[in-house]
């Protein structure tokens, strides 16, 4: 569609293609995992010739992380089947590593989203709190999928993660001027073609609160609510766990993070926060400040995994959600980074702890009552 301006497209076209292309041709191997991992780092290296010393060391900082994890994930042999779940590239493949929980919940796809509650009832609330990461294969969202996968925002910082209230900001006749540019000028030439994607934006941040009311029925949502659209290619960021402002300790966060692209969406996890807190917070946690639960999270997570690039060697599970898959997670207790991605949406709500179906495994009570937990132990 000749109204959208293209950024760059060749770079993240190309790789996109071969990723495709290894998921449609062949079953992901430990030569494939390599083969991959060299396409994007020549890919990028072409570019470094036109760019500053800064940009350099960040594309070497990224080649070493992915280099690595090729080395932790997949050198110690080929990537045994019984740890794939699903070998096509219509369905989501989950490479689990052996020395992490298992907390993935793979739900096969129903025709609509009331049908999720009818068939599960609050077992996907249960798992929610429970720190699993549950997965809606071909999730029953409506939407003009050809459009969505035409759109792509520009590199750069300020394009990472737009929010909604910027996407959906009337467009007035000052839509391109210099002094107040629309976010979306940077993105769509034609106004008309950014009011189609406004549309789009709209219906699939309605269903996505629908979806998150439909399976915690039980859960006081405050109004309070963060959609943000991500149509630009992320690389690895380091892994981590969130951490939010502290207007967001005491609440229960709902999250939902859904794969808008023709190719899978790569995501790394690790070891969740009880795990981690078992393990570490003697050595890592014990001096740092619980009264604040959001601050102890961004510190505790600092210390384990690093400054981003992430110099961790925790063991990782990888899982490549097919196009069209939601995956819901509570990312403050569940270490995670993106591997590769380029057009997704995710959506945070908030929901008073006190209505949760466990108070006692909120976010908030998890932190506060470490020692006690400790002691009991
Ligand atoms: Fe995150």
């Amino acid at each position: 569609m000749a109204f959208f301006k293209k950024y760059r497209s060749n770079l993240s076209d190309r790789i996109a293609a071969k990723v495709a292309k290894a998921f449609l041709d062949e079953k992901f191997s430990n030569k494939l995992a390599k083969n991959i991992a060299d396409k994007m780092l020549n890919a990028e290296s072409r570019l470094i010739k036109h760019k500053d010393i800064k940009s350099l060391q960040i594309t070497l900082q990224r080649n070493l992380i992915l280099n690595e994890h090729v080395r932790q994930n997949f050198d110690k042999g080929p990537a045994s089947t019984k740890f794939i779940e699903g070998d096509t590239y219509s369905s989501s493949i989950i490479i689990k590593n052996p020395d992490v929980e298992d907390y993935f919940k793979i739900l096969k796809p129903l025709a609509s989203l009331e049908e999720y509650y009818e068939e599960y009832g609050d077992q996907i609330a249960k798992w929610y709190e429970e720190g699993k990461v549950i997965v809606f294969e071909k999730a029953p969202f409506k939407y003009n999928v050809s459009l969505l996968h035409e759109v792509e925002f520009p590199v750069g910082r300020n394009f990472q993660k737009i929010v909604t209230d910027d996407i959906l900001e009337p467009i007035t006749k000052k839509y391109a001027s210099k002094d107040e540019p629309h976010s979306l000028s940077h993105v769509f030439r034609d106004t008309v073609a950014a009011g189609e994607f406004q549309n789009e934006v709209s219906g699939v941040n309605d269903q996505l609160r629908k979806f998150a009311k439909l399976l915690f029925p039980k859960y006081e949502f405050i109004a309070d609510e963060n959609l943000l659209w991500r149509f630009n290619p992320t690389y690895p960021q380091g892994i981590h766990i969130d951490a939010y402002s502290k207007k967001y300790n005491e609440v229960q966060t709902v999250r939902l993070f859904m794969n808008m692209d023709y190719i899978p969406r790569i995501w790394n996890s690790s070891h969740s926060l009880d795990v981690l807190l078992e393990k570490y917070y003697d050595i890592y946690g014990k001096d740092i400040d619980r009264s604040l639960p959001n601050e102890f999270n961004r510190e505790f997570s600092r210390r384990i995994f690093g400054m981003v690039p992430s110099k961790d060697n925790m063991p990782k599970h990888m899982a490549l959600f097919a196009p069209g898959t939601l995956w819901m997670v509570n990312s403050l207790i569940i270490p995670h980074e993106i591997f590769f991605g380029r057009r997704m949406v995710s959506a945070s709500f908030f929901a008073k702890n006190e209505s949760m179906l466990d108070p006692s495994k909120s976010f908030y009570n998890k932190i506060m009552s470490l020692d006690a937990v400790k002691k009991a132990a």
